[in-house]
């Protein structure tokens, strides 16, 4: 067995355990990432594209934005499409002026892994049988096998930023945990198309036979989602089928409609709300998808995983600088604060523009009723903008 000594113990190289391992070096604090899978693996995956003025706050404070800054979009506003009709909400002039930016999440987890290298401290790909020990004593550690040996890396904190299906969360003792979870009996379809985006804003609509949403990499990318069974094999859509499905869905009576091309990538992922508190045990802190999970439609999950390592970052400034653990001690609670709001937020979003088979007339009328209130109240209008913008990271 191999020994090796570190301030943090990342597992997970995702945006939350890259962008942590990068706050980190910027306060002087050592780490090393470790992670399951390939870099080509965890660069090509395409998954998230909105980000908050938060994260890109965070970015540019972090030095890291400089292609963001180049190629990332920004939007003013949204639209919601229904009854064969788009409403456009202006998030910027509804919240004193802020936006969000489209840039994926997979540009994100480049830019953050090119910084990682540039700074010469560790991250190891394919790691295998992760395991972390000894959780409640002040040097946790974390066993892997990596190069062909067995390593044994102590640590002073591990940070559990490995996801859903990653180790972390579940070496905690069942009984030290809450889990407060919701399925939805949908997924989405999400396909990466080369056709050049006939909108410049996002457009998320309701329509009778489901959800579509239309968002955009590039000039030249659309980036689409259409709401499907949540065990749906992608390989029974064609791109025909997929074409006909998103003009159908998504087309208004303005004209408007996405503009078809080959279908690059696709793929199905199932829709869940689920929180785990707290988010500590003893010396691991869980951080991003490994304690919280959001249904995508309010576009929250990375900006939250963003918002979650911010704190950890600077609450291992302040034990690291001057032996404070009062920031250490306040993550959980805090963060579980903002997962919360987001929960809320995530799931009225997904409610109100999805439909269910055990939807009754009612529940139709009632959802077609809350649509109508959205686009003709600014109040509502406003609530929506001021959440989907995100509130500024504490
Ligand atoms: P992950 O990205 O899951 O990273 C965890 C990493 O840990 C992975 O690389 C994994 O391989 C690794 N790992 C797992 N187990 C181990 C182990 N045992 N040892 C070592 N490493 C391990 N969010 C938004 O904010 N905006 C959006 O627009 C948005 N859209 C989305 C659309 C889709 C289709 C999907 C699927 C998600 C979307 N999300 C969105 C959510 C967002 O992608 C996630 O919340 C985000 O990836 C969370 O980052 P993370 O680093 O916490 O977890
Ligand atoms: C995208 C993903 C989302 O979950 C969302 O709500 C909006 C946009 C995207 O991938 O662009």
């Amino acid at each position: 067995m191999r020994s090796a000594r570190t301030q943090v113990g990342i597992v997970g190289a995702g945006p939350a355990g890259l962008m942590l391992g990068h706050l980190l070096h910027l306060h002087g604090i050592d780490s090393v990432i470790l992670e399951s899978r390939s870099r080509e693996h965890v660069i090509e995956r395409v998954r998230a594209g909105v980000l908050e003025q938060g994260t890109v706050d965070l970015m540019s404070d972090a030095r890291v934005a400089d292609r963001l800054r180049r190629e990332g979009m920004r939007h003013d506003g949204i639209h919601i499409a229904f009854g064969g009709a788009r409403h456009r909400i202006d998030m910027a002039e509804l919240t004193g002026g802020r936006a969000i930016t489209i840039y994926g999440q997979n540009e994100v987890v480049k830019d953050l892994i090119d910084a990682r290298l540039g700074t010469g401290r560790p991250l190891h790909f394919e790691v295998d049988a992760v395991g972390v020990h000894d959780l409640l004593t002040p040097h946790p550690k974390i066993r892997f096998d990596h190069g062909g040996a067995a390593h044994e890396l102590t640590c002073d904190v591990v940070a559990g930023c490995d996801g859903f299906h990653g180790i972390c969360r579940s070496a905690i003792p069942a009984e030290h945990l809450r889990i407060y979870e919701r399925e939805y009996p949908f997924g989405w379809l999400g396909v990466l198309a080369a056709a050049p985006p006939t909108s410049e804003e996002l457009v998320y609509s309701l329509h009778d036979r489901g959800f579509a949403l239309f968002s955009m990499r590039s000039p030249a990318i659309t980036r689409l989602y259409l709401q499907c069974a949540p065990d749906e094999n992608a390989d029974d859509w064609s791109d025909d089928r997929i074409w006909a499905e998103l003009i159908t869905r998504l087309s208004t009576a303005d004209g408007w409609a996405p503009a078809v091309g080959p279908i690059l990538q696709k793929g199905v992922t199932g829709m869940r709300s689920f929180v785990a508190e707290p988010m500590r045990y003893g010396r691991l802190f869980l951080a991003g998808d490994a304690a919280h999970i959001v249904p995508p439609t309010g576009a929250k999950g990375l900006n939250l995983a963003m918002a979650d390592v911010r704190r950890l970052a600077d609450a291992l400034d302040a034990l690291y600088t001057s032996r404070r653990e009062d920031a250490l001690n306040a993550y959980s609670d805090r963060g579980l604060r903002r997962t919360w709001r987001a929960q809320r937020f995530s799931w009225w979003m997904t409610s109100m523009l999805h439909r269910s088979e055990s939807d009754t007339p009612f529940d139709r009328r009632r959802q077609h009723a809350e649509l109508e209130y959205l686009v003709g109240s600014r109040a509502a209008m406003t609530s929506l903008a001021e959440n989907y913008v995100g509130v500024p990271f504490d």
